[in-house]
């Protein structure tokens, strides 16, 4: 046993009377690669923003149960979101790098956060690049447009951004749906080099994905997070019926 770093306990989450989470309860270890699996539309991404309060920007949302980030209730009141989100990091579908330079990308989370330091931006410039193994494509093209590069790079280039705020988690909600599959073999090398400094929470409709890279699987099914276990024993011995049917590709 590790370590939980993230603890969920009977979370539930309505948008207005839609009922979209129901009673999940699930830990996520430290330096570990959870990965959730389930059907279109069964709560993956909702659940994935409940970790860092981003459904909080969605209108008419209601949550209850709890979430404890390092043992801390991040529903409470008085939660410092900028500080969450700086912990507990978000990559996308789609790569959103800004339209501006890959410099100013990468060290975007440091002016939010009032680093303004020159010798301690271009040391986390590099050593988040270097990260992702984009350093030394892009070291005599940091002034370029984050636009001009590649679906890879841009991804590489979110996760940097991410990394250069020194977080503990990175959320990662089909980080790979727009890339081909050398690129997504290289993006899933990179997952495994992470999670030596960090922890990731990825979600994915690719189940041999799910079962390449992660060390725990969920599944979901409309808003119920059915089983949670070992990535082998949830792929080779399901305890439900249902997660067998879902991973033997019986539906979804
Ligand atoms: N902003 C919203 N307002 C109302 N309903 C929403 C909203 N976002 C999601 N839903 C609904 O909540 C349910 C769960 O959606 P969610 O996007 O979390 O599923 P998902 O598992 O990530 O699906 P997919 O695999 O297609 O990305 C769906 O029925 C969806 O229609
Ligand atoms: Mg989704």
């Amino acid at each position: 046993m590790t370590t939980p770093i993230i603890e969920v306990k009977t979370l539930s989450l309505w948008y207005g009377k839609f009922q979209a989470l129901k009673d999940v309860t699930i830990d996520v270890e430290i330096n570990r690669i959870t990965a959730l699996i389930g059907p279109s539309g069964c709560g993956k991404s909702t659940f994935l923003r409940t970790l860092n309060r981003m459904n909080d920007l969605i209108e008419g949302v209601r949550i209850t149960g709890t979430v404890l980030f390092q043992g801390r209730a991040i529903y409470a009141k008085g939660t410092d979101l900028l500080d969450l989100r700086q912990n507990v990091g978000m990559v996308f579908q789609r790569p959103n790098p800004f339209p501006i330079s890959v410099a100013d990308n990468v060290t975007y989370g440091l002016r939010v956060h009032g680093i303004t330091d020159r010798t301690v931006r271009d040391e986390r410039l590099q050593r988040s690049l270097e990260a992702v193994h984009l350093w030394s494509e892009l070291k005599d093209g940091l002034n370029r447009n984050a636009l001009a590069l590649s679906s890879e790079q841009q991804q590489r280039l979110c996760i940097a951004r991410l990394i250069a705020v020194e977080p503990e988690v990175l959320l990662m909600d089909e980080p790979c749906s727009a890339l081909d599959p050398i690129a997504t073999a290289r993006i899933e090398e990179l997952m495994a080099e992470l999670k030596k400094l960090y922890t990731i929470v990825i979600v994915t409709h690719n189940m041999q994905q799910a079962a390449r890279v992660s060390d725990t699987t969920g599944y979901f099914l409309l808003g119920e997070l059915i089983e949670v276990g070992p990535t082998p024993q949830v792929f080779t011995a399901p305890r439900d019926s249902r997660t067998e049917d879902y991973i033997t590709g019986r539906f979804g």
